[in-house]
């Protein structure tokens, strides 16, 4: 596994993540769920996505990119939830706090092809996901998206960082196993990944 991957398995109890997402989901009205697309070809994301904190990712026709507001409502993002500043402090190793909490929302069929997260400036700074719900099938490559690959599940209550070397590596979820947890309504899965995305 390349260098500066951690897996914290259950890094939240079943008590912790049902309060988690019942901020999370009570954050939504303010900050509502919407599909983004592809830069260029401008096909529809096949996750659903929003944002807390003062920046959120945006990716559209124009491209991808940081914003300090929604897309649709043009509001500012609503602040990142307490527990998930506190889990930044404990783990990431970096002076400075999150700008940037994106929420992805996978039903059944959504996947994430492999990507490397590119777009913050802060490169030394981890990104710290959390996963909420049904289990995902992650996949972890490295530094070129040809490098060979391994996969794990990832299940509610865990917490992966891609710090180090990791940072900069290929990631993606091939499948999510529909109705594997009960905890998000309708049997999807949440997944919450922090970001600095300027240097500090
Ligand atoms: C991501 O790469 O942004 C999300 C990974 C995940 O859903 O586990
Ligand atoms: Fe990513």
């Amino acid at each position: 596994m390349i260098d500066g991957f951690r897996f914290l398995p259950e890094y939240f109890s079943p008590p912790a993540q049902k309060a988690l997402l019942a901020d999370v989901l009570g954050l939504l009205d303010d900050n509502p769920l919407y599909r983004g697309s592809m830069p260029r070809t401008g096909k529809p994301l096949s996750v659903r996505n929003t944002n807390l904190g003062p920046l959120g990712w945006v990716s559209d026709i124009k491209g991808y990119r940081y914003q300090p507001t929604h897309p649709v409502t043009g509001k500012p993002w609503t602040p990142i939830p307490q527990a998930l500043l506190d889990l930044w402090r404990d783990v990431a190793s970096f002076p400075a706090p999150p700008q940037a909490c994106l929420v992805n929302w996978y039903e059944a069929d959504s996947r994430l092809g492999l990507h490397i997260d590119a777009d913050e400036s802060a490169k030394d700074a981890p990104v710290i996901s959390v996963s909420l719900g049904s289990r995902a099938l992650f996949r972890l490559g490295g530094l070129e998206r040809k490098s060979p690959t391994s996969s794990m599940r990832l299940a509610s209550g865990d917490v992966v960082v891609l710090g180090g070397a990791a940072r900069q590596a290929y990631h993606g979820v091939d499948r999510i196993y529909p109705d594997s947890s009960t905890l998000v309504p309708g049997g999807g899965r949440i997944n919450l990944t922090l970001r600095r995305v300027t240097a500090p």
